[in-house]
């Protein structure tokens, strides 16, 4: 990839359709999750949920899908729905995973694209977690796994394999483990949610390693012909990513962005392929644009020790708040 331009991307084919589908995308008000959602309608999915953090900005997001000229050409209709998710809040995760179990009756396409970066230190207000740890990692993997069963059950009666997508970063080499290892004797979840190891210019990139982690394990024990299971990077994108930091920061990466950054469109296309056309090898594997991306840390001897605690940990914390979930997506050793 060079400093000053990426890899072109092929646009999608056309014969490619998402009729007969229900998808579900995280993060769908703007940036690449708008990008994906528009993709989607306009390749026809039958059932678009647009899991956003207000009602008014599923809105705001339902009336540009349907402003689309290809969107309103169609002479079947893509059904909105809006679900409101906070992934700052573990009682809304709850819900929405309560919400979309209760009422969907097929989910073919769960792609967990919303997420966020921060140099300050934060926790979310109802459990004192730290807030980028909580938003990009924990609730993703809640939703994962609470999302699961209906995922399988889909691909079951339908005969064709679901897809479960986390948006993840190739910036995951500017993680802070290798020089600040977590003891063994640590806790990891402690020590992320501890202000003294706090990394502010690494906690993007430390939580998308362990997106990268959980994935990678997540897949071990999910039959990639029943739910095919990825973690895929766009590359860089003209977005909001950068909001939250500070005026410097929006400032340097505006400029590097306005260079080489894609347009939401073009990077949305390689969420799209994560979510209908990546290869069976590409099954816990993180997809740098269409191609597996080798995180090399997860074969080290550091970064295999860090898997196992992370899954250990991660589905005693989910099970402790959503009693017999890890059992029903038969995540149980
Ligand atoms: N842009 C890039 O160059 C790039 C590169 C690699 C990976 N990514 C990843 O791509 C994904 C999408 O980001 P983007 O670039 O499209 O940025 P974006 O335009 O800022 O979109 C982020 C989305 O996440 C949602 N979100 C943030 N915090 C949330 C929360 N607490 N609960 C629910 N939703 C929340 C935002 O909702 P609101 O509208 O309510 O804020 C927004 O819809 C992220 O996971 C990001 O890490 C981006």
């Amino acid at each position: 990839m060079g400093i000053f331009s990426q890899p072109t991307v092929p646009p999608l084919q056309d014969a490619l359709t998402f009729a007969g589908k229900c998808a579900i995308v995280t993060g769908a008000s703007s940036g690449l999750g708008l990008a994906a959602a528009l993709h989607l309608a306009q390749r026809n999915v039958s059932t678009l949920i647009l899991a956003v953090r207000t009602q008014k900005a599923g809105e705001t997001t339902k009336s540009i899908l349907l402003a689309d000229p290809v969107v309103q050409k169609q002479t079947i209709k893509t059904t909105i729905l809006i679900y409101e998710l906070d992934l700052a809040r573990p009682s809304s995760v709850a819900a929405f995973a309560s919400k979309v179990v209760t009422e969907v009756p097929q989910l073919n396409i769960l792609l967990l694209n919303a997420g966020m970066g921060s140099l300050e230190w934060r926790v979310t207000p109802e459990t004192n977690t730290e807030e980028v740890f909580q938003i990009n990692y924990l609730s993703n993997a809640i939703l994962s796994v609470r999302l699961l069963p209906l995922l399988r059950a889909t691909a079951q009666s339908s005969g064709e394999k679901s897809w479960l997508s986390i948006v993840g970063s190739r910036m995951i080499p500017l993680h802070s483990f290798t020089k600040y290892p977590v003891p063994d004797t640590t806790s990891l979840f402690a020590f992320l949610n501890d202000r003294a190891h706090f990394r502010g210019m690494a906690r993007y990139s430390d939580t998308k390693l362990l997106v990268s982690m959980w994935v990678h394990e997540l897949a071990k024990h999910t039959d990639a012909s029943v739910v095919a299971v990825n973690n895929v990077c766009p590359g860089m994108v003209r977005t909001n990513i950068q909001a939250n930091q500070p005026w410097w920061v929006k400032g340097l990466v505006g400029i590097i962005q306005g260079i080489r950054g894609r347009t939401p469109e073009v990077g949305a296309r390689t969420l799209i392929n994560a979510v209908s056309g990546a290869g069976p090898e590409t099954h816990g594997e993180l997809l740098g644009d269409f191609t597996i991306w080798e995180n090399t840390f997860l074969g080290t001897e550091q970064g295999k020790k860090m898997e196992t605690k992370l899954w250990e940990e991660t589905l005693a914390a989910i099970e402790s708040s959503a009693p017999g979930s890890v059992e029903e997506a038969k995540l149980k050793n």
